[in-house]
């Protein structure tokens, strides 16, 4: 798939081939890891380029995106999966997580090289990935953020939130904070909203009750 943006920069979706690309354009994201631990974090990518899939998404429960210059330089990545914490022990029973990896994903990684940034390239690769999830039946995007990125983030329409709140059937409130991270989110689909629940926006309508 490849996409010619306004900006003149092509999108297309990552093949196994670009794994040493992504890893690259990943590593321009502060991860809050000591230096040697970057590679062990960035390795899972590597191997979700690798699945094959002829689903909604690049790499089946993965989105890869790469934004390429007019002579295919990568300039800019987006990264998008299955939030961390869907995996985590105690969080969500097994068949709630199955049914939440097709309806809830997280921006990863989203790069662009410093002398191709504010020209609308991590924009263009985010509204892209969003128009893919939305097309798949996706309820949300989220994603965790450095605090000097609210104010990106809020342009590009995300509610940025100290502490991720969603409420999940029958009547379950979760909520995750994940300091010095910031939370942000973009509801998709028309039958999730977000309402206040305990004093923070809560994603709902993610799961049917
Ligand atoms: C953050 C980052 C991805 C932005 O990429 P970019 O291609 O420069 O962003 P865009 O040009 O698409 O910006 C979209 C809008 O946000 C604004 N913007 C861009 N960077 C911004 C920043 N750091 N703070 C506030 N606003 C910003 C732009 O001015 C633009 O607004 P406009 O359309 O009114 O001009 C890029 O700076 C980067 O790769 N940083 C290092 C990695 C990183 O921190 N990624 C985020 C991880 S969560």
């Amino acid at each position: 798939m490849h996409t010619t943006t306004r900006s003149g920069i092509r999108i297309r979706t990552a093949t196994p081939d670009d794994g040493d690309t992504v890893v690259e354009l990943a590593s321009l994201v502060d991860l809050h890891l000591p230096t040697e631990a970057v590679p062990t974090a960035l390795a899972p990518m590597r191997f979700a380029l690798t699945a094959t899939d002829d689903g909604p998404l690049s790499h089946q429960d993965n989105h890869f995106l790469i934004a390429e210059d007019n002579d295919g330089f990568p300039v800019g990545s987006i990264v998008c999966g299955p939030p961390n914490w869907i995996a985590r022990p105690g969080r969500a029973s097994g068949l709630v997580r199955r049914r939440l990896l097709r309806r809830i994903s997280t921006v990863h990684i989203l790069a662009v090289r410093p002398e191709h940034r504010r020209r609308g390239v991590a924009r263009d690769l985010l509204q892209q990935a969003e128009e893919t999830f939305r097309g798949a039946g996706y309820a949300a995007l989220t994603l965790r953020h450095d605090r000097e990125l609210t104010a990106f983030y809020r342009q590009l329409g995300y509610t940025s939130v100290n502490r991720l709140s969603l409420m999940l059937p029958p009547q379950e409130l979760f909520t995750l904070n994940d300091r010095p991270w910031k939370h942000a989110f973009k509801v998709l689909s028309a039958d999730a909203s977000v309402i206040t629940v305990q004093g923070l926006p809560t994603i709902t309508g993610v799961l049917p009750t």
